[in-house]
C-alpha cells in the first residue's frame, strides 16, 4: 500500500549551522536524533528535563505536549523559548539552543563520544 510522503520542513541550528528536515508530526528533537544529527542538547526527550531549550528565532512550531513551567516560564514562552522535545515545526524554522546551556553543550561535544546517552535507560551515562 502506497503511503504518502510525510511532509518536513527544514530546522536550522543557529550556533551549529547543522540543518535537517524534520516531519510536521515529530518533535524538533526527534527529528533531529531520527537522521543522527547533533546541535540540540538531548535529555529526557519527555518534556522533563530542560536540557533540549531551544528559541525559535524564524518560523513556526505547534506545541506536542506541555511544557513545565520550571523550564520555561511564561515570559521566556512569549520570547519564543520551547523545549525541542515538545515542539513540532509547522513552517521552516531556525532556533538557538539555549544561551544557559550553549557554553557546557559544546563543551562537551568537543570532548565527548557522540553516544553519551544509554540505549537502555535512555537517561545521560556518567561519565567517569
Ligand atoms: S530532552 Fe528533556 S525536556 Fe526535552
Amino acid at each position: 500500500m502506497w503511503t504518502p510522503p510525510r511532509p518536513t520542513v527544514n530546522v536550522h541550528v543557529a550556533q551549529t549551522g547543522e540543518c535537517y528536515d524534520c516531519g510536521t508530526d515529530e518533535s524538533l528533537l526527534k527529528g533531529m536524533l531520527r537522521l543522527g544529527r547533533r546541535g540540540i542538547p538531548v535529555g529526557c526527550i519527555n518534556g522533563g528535563c530542560g536540557v533540549c531549550k531551544v528559541r525559535i528565532v524564524e518560523g513556526c512550531v505547534q506545541p506536542l505536549g506541555p511544557v513545565s513551567r520550571a523550564h520555561v516560564s511564561e515570559d521566556e514562552e512569549a520570547q519564543g523559548y520551547t523545549l525541542a522535545c515538545r515542539a513540532a515545526p509547522t513552517a521552516a524554522v531556525r532556533l538557538e539552543v539555549s544561551a544557559c546551556l550553549v557554553k557546557n553543550f559544546y563543551r562537551a561535544c568537543a570532548n565527548a563520544a557522540p553516544a553519551a546517552f544509554s540505549p537502555t535507560t535512555n537517561q545521560p551515562t556518567k561519565e567517569t
